[in-house]
């Protein structure tokens, strides 16, 4: 059956979120951001500092195009995902889009105990949040399956996307 792909803002909850769900439903969980990290053996934080963020985008793009033609996988992504219509072209192939949003006050208190968010090493992260999300909101909103992640823990938000999966027909 489809892919389960989870877009989104960081600190949505999209990786642990993606844990619970593979363990839930007991399909393989492939985390973009790992697979990039693992074939260019360096840290996001090492990509963006040597390369900049629009190699960065690249290599996403690449990894994201050899990920989505799994079957049967959850497929987390990177919150940067979406600014690219051939990143969504390819995992809308053989996946159904799930976007996880938070406000921007949670989002700041979520990521604010690590650094290897590149985008957000600036004085005002919540000012930076608000911002990002204000730009990339219309395409997050068109993930077929939105759903809210303040405050609930990742096992209650990966039931609510089974629930809302299971309505929509689909099936492992
Ligand atoms: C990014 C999000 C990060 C990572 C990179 C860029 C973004 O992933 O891909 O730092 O542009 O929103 P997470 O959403 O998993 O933090």
């Amino acid at each position: 059956m489809k892919n389960i792909v989870l877009i989104g803002f960081m600190g949505t909850g999209k990786t642990a979120v993606g844990r619970e769900l593979s363990r839930l439903l007991n399909m393989k969980l492939i985390d973009v951001d790992t697979e990039i990290e693992k074939s260019e053996k360096m840290t996001i934080n090492e990509i963006f500092e040597r390369f900049g963020e629009a190699r960065f985008r690249d290599i996403e793009t690449d990894m994201v195009k050899k990920v989505a033609q799994n079957k049967n996988v959850i497929i987390s992504t990177g919150g940067g995902v979406v600014l690219r219509a051939e990143n969504m072209e390819s995992l809308k192939k053989k996946g159904v889009i799930v976007c996880l949003t938070a406000s921007p006050e949670k989002i700041f208190e979520r990521i604010s105990n690590n650094a290897d968010r590149p985008l957000l090493r600036v004085e005002d992260p919540l000012k930076k949040i608000k911002e990002l999300l204000t730009f990339r909101e219309p395409f997050y909103k068109k993930a077929e399956i939105t759903i809210n992640t303040d405050d609930k823990n990742p096992l209650q938000i990966a039931e609510e996307i089974i629930e809302r999966l299971k309505t929509k027909g689909w099936k492992k």
